[in-house]
């Protein structure tokens, strides 16, 4: 029986060009290099400049996922784009996206599941070429947290920073088996009773600002411990995949401890875990991208490969997506 799968065409990134190390932050609230890495894995991370936007990085994101493709933004039918950190209210960040990439057709919007919204966003797209209503697809993660960071609370300023991921999604066909190239499954969920463990303190209907962000850390580890976990068995028993199938995890990069945790519980070799935590810290939506880019980058995702992709976030919100690469 013949399927439509989309298929990952290109992935682009960008990250800006300032780091900011653990010892800068160590003077400026009470922290430490060995603290940070210790508990998190996270050595540095970018921070956008003042004049530089979430829509900035998302731009130089798309570009390069375009060129890779080779496809031109007039090509795009749908632009899906994830972000907390929007550069205003309104409209969505996604329309200067399309406006910049030349994309005058179609139609482009924002979705918002905070850590998971990559795979929030690529689960939408996936479906609208699916049901034959987008060709071509591109998919973003783009976030300038620093934005909504309170510098002065060391539980939460020295765990996120900033960045873009993009992919292309094209509509291609398989026989409907795992064997096929593309998203073979996505699985999406929250639960909305935990709103309150990570979330700013603010935003516009309630404090006119954006706020900044709050986290229960140790209850928000607990949830995501378990949530990935249910939620990666639910892909692979939908597609009847065992975790030795899996020849690499793109997890989104929150913690070093529950990268290696979840690995472990799976059975699944460190080797095979993309870890990128330690050079840009949790850039919330964009996580996923950038570290899917940073193993295309240096060759070890290569075609035929089983890819997972995994996140938890706000909400809270969980997902995960098996691609055949
Ligand atoms: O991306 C969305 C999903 N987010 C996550 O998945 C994050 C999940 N949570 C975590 O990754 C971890 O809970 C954290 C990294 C946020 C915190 O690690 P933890 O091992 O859970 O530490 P903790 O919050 O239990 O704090 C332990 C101690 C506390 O001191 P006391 O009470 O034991 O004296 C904190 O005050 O560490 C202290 N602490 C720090 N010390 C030095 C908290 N932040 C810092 C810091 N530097 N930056």
């Amino acid at each position: 029986m013949s399927v439509v799968r989309s298929i990952i065409s290109g992935c682009g990134s960008y990250l800006p060009e300032r780091i900011v190390t653990n010892e800068e932050l160590a003077e400026r609230v009470d922290t430490s290099d060995e603290w940070i890495v210790g508990r998190t894995g996270i050595r540095q991370r970018h921070i956008a400049a003042d004049d530089e936007l979430t829509s900035d990085l998302a731009i130089r994101a798309s570009q390069e996922a375009l060129a890779a493709a080779g496809v031109e933004g007039a090509e795009i039918d749908v632009i899906v784009l994830a972000t907390s950190t929007p550069d205003q209210t309104m409209p969505a960040t996604a329309a200067k996206v399309q406006a910049a990439i030349g994309m005058d057709d179609g139609f482009a919007f924002d979705v918002q599941a905070v850590c998971s919204g990559f795979i929030f966003a690529l689960a939408v797209a996936d479906n609208f070429i699916r049901a034959g209503q987008a060709e071509r697809a591109l998919v973003i993660g783009a976030e300038t947290f620093s934005r909504i960071m309170d510098w002065e609370d060391r539980s939460t300023c020295v765990l996120f920073g900033d960045g873009a991921g993009a992919v292309i999604l094209e509509a291609g066909s398989g026989d409907g088996t795992p064997a096929d190239r593309g998203i073979l499954t996505s699985h999406l969920h929250s639960d909305g009773r935990h709103h309150d463990i990570l979330c700013t303190d603010g935003g516009v209907s309630s404090t006119r600002t954006a706020g900044f962000l709050r986290m229960r850390g140790r209850e928000v580890f607990r949830h995501a411990v378990t949530n990935l976990s249910s939620v990666i068995t639910e892909a692979l028993e939908a597609t009847g995949l065992t975790a030795e199938d899996i020849d690499w995890i793109v997890p989104h990069q929150a913690n070093k401890r529950i990268l290696d945790g979840t690995a472990k519980k799976f059975g699944i070799s460190p080797d095979k875990v993309i870890i990128t935590i330690d050079k840009h810290a949790n850039t919330s939506a964009a996580s996923v991208p950038l570290a899917l880019k940073s193993a295309l980058d240096d060759g070890r995702i290569k075609r035929g490969d089983l890819v997972l992709m995994e996140a938890m976030g706000a909400g809270l919100t969980w997902g995960a997506a098996l691609v055949r690469w």
